[in-house]
């Protein structure tokens, strides 16, 4: 039997960033890089996986997909099939063969894209046919339980609907969405700083712990609602809700300034969040604001900031398309001169969401 082939992409999320989880908005766009997933019809209920990039198999039972190691790549696999049955999906069993090429570790949500093209194809071959939004919060909810990161819904939403050419404004609390031309003068351009901190997955759990305790103490059922700080919100929580109120504001406004074509605006606004992120949600390194104070001093770049968790991983810059090999190679360079590292520096396409190819 010839094998289906379904493919997710990873992100870039241009500005909202650690707002998707207090219900704020989100500016993400899929990236040309993509988890491709080749499945087969088993007649009985069992999962064989390979994965290309690990050189490792794994098979288990639909009827226990529990039995695992946290942080093994199969996480996401068994995560995936056992919250498709939760939601009353009966899933054949299948053989799967997975590779991907999103950047792992990398804050490009290679997670979110392996998740959703599993999903997507063990829900097609067994017939289900699920809307977008509940095969995302499927993806998510395994997330949460099968790699203990309490992440919010941004990745898996746009890894299932991103579309070509645009980013997508999303309200995190009522998902409505809006799709945003990327003006075919600039580029995207992702840098990745090659680090990745040690504690990005419990610092990301404690960010949003800081976040709700700030909800509970204004007395809101997220900091969506906060009308403003109050004097009583102190240290940590006063922090990052100040960085909520303020990056849900600035995200309404970027995508206002994307859509009537201000990229000056949109630049400021992008330099404005990786302050935030840096100074008041404090999820930043060394190794991106380098990169990011590398890149504002390039011709061509209206802004640039982290995207993604923190802690290491990428940055996106929004350059002129005739800048684009100059930043390249200067921002290379450069980079490896303060850091000792060479960065990879990916130019990217916004991309289509998931889909069975054909
Ligand atoms: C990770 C999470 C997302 C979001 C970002 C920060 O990518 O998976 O839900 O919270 O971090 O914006």
């Amino acid at each position: 039997m010839t094998p289906r082939i379904f493919r997710a992409p990873g992100r870039v999320n241009l500005i909202g960033e650690h707002v998707d989880y207090s219900e704020g908005f989100v500016l993400p766009a899929a990236i040309d890089f993509a988890s491709t997933v080749a499945i087969t019809p088993r007649l009985d209920r069992r999962i064989h996986v390979h994965s290309r990039q690990f050189g490792e198999a794994v098979e288990f039972p639909l009827e226990n997909p529990g039995d695992f190691e946290f942080g093994h790549w199969s996480c996401y696999v068994r995560g995936v099939a056992a919250k498709l049955e939760e939601a009353g999906c009966v899933l054949m069993g299948a053989d799967l063969a997975i590779d991907s090429d999103v950047p792992m570790g990398a804050g490009l949500s290679s997670s979110a894209a392996l998740e959703v093209s599993v999903a997507l194809a063990l829900a097609t071959v067994s017939g289900f046919v699920l809307p977008g939004l509940e095969l995302a919060r499927i993806c998510q909810s395994a997330e949460h339980e099968y790699a203990k990161t309490r992440c919010g819904i941004m990745d898996q939403f746009i890894a299932v609907n991103g579309v070509e050419g645009h980013a997508l404004l999303l309200d995190c609390r009522s998902m409505e969405h809006k799709s945003v031309p990327i003006p075919p003068a600039v580029r995207m351009i992702v840098c990745n700083t090659m680090v990745k901190h040690q504690l990005a997955a419990s610092e990301y759990n404690n960010r949003r712990k800081d976040c709700e305790e700030a909800a509970r103490i204004i007395g809101v059922r997220s900091l969506r609602d906060a009308p403003e700080i109050p004097d009583n919100l102190s240290g940590n929580p006063r922090r990052r809700a100040q960085h909520v109120l303020e990056e849900i504001a600035r995200t309404r406004e970027a995508a206002a300034a994307l859509i009537s074509g201000d990229l000056t605006q949109f630049g400021s606004l992008m330099n404005a969040s990786h302050a935030s992120l840096r100074d008041l949600f404090e999820v930043s390194c060394v190794e991106l604001d380098t990169m990011v104070e590398i890149a504002r001093r390039q011709p061509g770049v209206y802004g640039a900031r982290m995207t993604g968790g923190g802690f290491g991983g990428c940055t996106v810059n929004l350059v002129d398309a005739g800048a684009v090999l100059g930043f390249r190679e200067t921002v290379e360079r450069e980079y490896f001169t303060c850091m000792g590292i060479k960065p990879q520096i990916y130019v990217s396409a916004a991309a289509a969401g998931a889909r069975e190819l054909t």
